[in-house]
C-alpha cells in the first residue's frame, strides 16, 4: 500500500493534527491529495454535486461513482467513502455486503458510517473482516428527520454522557477514527481526551485531533456559509466573473481569436 494507511492515521492520535477535506471528483481531488492525510468522499455530494435537499436520498451507486473518480485522481491520501443512508443500519451482514461493494468497486481504503453505540456491533463486524471503519457522531445528518434538523450537539450538559458513551463505543468496537460533527468545544475536548482514536472535527473546535471541511464550503462555492466554516478562497465570485467575461467575449466576437483558431 503506497497511500497513507489506516494505521498511520490511527497513530496520529494526540500528535500533529490530521488534515482532511471532502472531494467528489478527479481534478479537485488531485489538488487536495497534495496536502490532505485523508480525503472523504462524503455523502454531502448529494447536496453539493446533485442539488438534493439532504443526504438521505443519496444512493449507493452515486457514492461508488464519485469514489472511483477520487481514487483515480489521487495517489497519496487515504480515501474514505461514506456509506449512504439505508445501506448499513439494518444489520452487520447488510453493512458488510455494501461496504465490501464500495471497497471492491472504488478501491478506497476505508468507509465511514454515522452512529455511535447503536452501530458499535456493525463497526466491529466490518473491522474484524477487513474493512476499516471511520465513525461519525454528534450531529449526524442522515438522522436529521429524527433530530428535527441540524442542531449543534452538547449545548445542554445533560446530553454529554450519551455522546461520551457513543465515542467510547465506536472506539472500543475498532473504529480507527471518529468524526465529531457540530459539537460544543468542551464536549469535543472531553471526548478527545477520553478515547484512544483520533477525533476529526467539523464544527467541533480545534480541540480535536484533526479537522475536515467540505471542500466547496471552504472554497466559497456554497452560497450559504455555516458558522463553523472558514472560507479560504472565493471561487464563487471568481467563477461568476470568468463566466460573465466569456459571455461578453462571445457576444462581441472577441472570443475566439487568432490564438484559438485552427488554420
Ligand atoms: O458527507 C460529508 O461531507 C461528511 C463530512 C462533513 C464529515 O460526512
Ligand atoms: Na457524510
Amino acid at each position: 500500500i503506497r497511500r497513507t494507511t489506516v494505521p498511520q492515521i490511527a497513530r496520529r492520535k494526540g500528535g500533529e493534527p490530521i488534515v482532511s477535506l471532502t472531494s467528489y471528483h478527479a481534478h479537485t481531488a488531485a489538488i487536495v491529495d497534495k496536502h490532505a492525510d485523508f480525503i472523504l468522499v462524503g455523502d454531502s455530494l448529494g447536496m453539493v454535486m446533485h442539488g438534493m435537499e439532504s443526504t438521505v436520498g443519496v444512493p449507493l451507486d452515486l457514492m461508488i461513482m464519485h469514489g472511483k473518480a477520487v481514487v483515480r485522481g489521487t495517489k497519496k491520501a487515504l480515501i474514505v467513502v461514506d456509506m449512504p443512508f439505508g445501506t448499513y443500519e439494518e444489520s452487520p451482514n447488510i453493512a458488510f455486503r455494501n461496504a465490501a461493494k464500495i471497497m471492491k468497486e472504488t478501491g478506497c481504503g476505508a468507509v465511514k458510517l454515522e452512529g455511535g453505540k447503536r452501530m458499535a456491533e456493525t463497526i466491529r463486524f466490518l473491522t474484524e473482516r477487513g474493512i476499516p471503519v471511520m465513525a461519525h457522531i454528534g450531529l449526524t445528518p442522515q438522522s436529521s428527520h429524527v433530530l428535527g434538523g441540524f442542531k449543534t450537539q452538547g449545548r445542554d450538559e445533560d446530553s454529554w454522557p450519551l455522546h461520551e458513551e457513543d465515542a467510547r463505543a465506536v472506539s472500543e468496537a475498532g473504529a480507527f477514527a471518529v468524526v465529531l460533527e457540530g459539537m460544543v468545544e468542551p464536549l469535543a475536548a472531553k471526548i478527545t481526551k477520553q478515547i484512544d482514536i483520533p477525533t476529526i472535527g467539523i464544527g467541533a473546535s480545534a480541540e480535536c485531533d484533526g479537522q475536515i471541511l467540505v471542500l466547496e464550503d471552504m472554497l466559497g462555492l456554497n452560497p450559504w456559509t455555516p458558522k463553523f466554516v472558514k472560507v479560504y478562497g472565493q471561487l464563487g465570485p471568481m467563477i461568476e466573473q470568468a463566466v460573465s467575461d466569456y459571455a461578453e467575449d462571445v457576444k462581441s466576437r472577441a472570443f475566439p481569436t487568432e490564438d484559438q483558431v485552427y488554420r
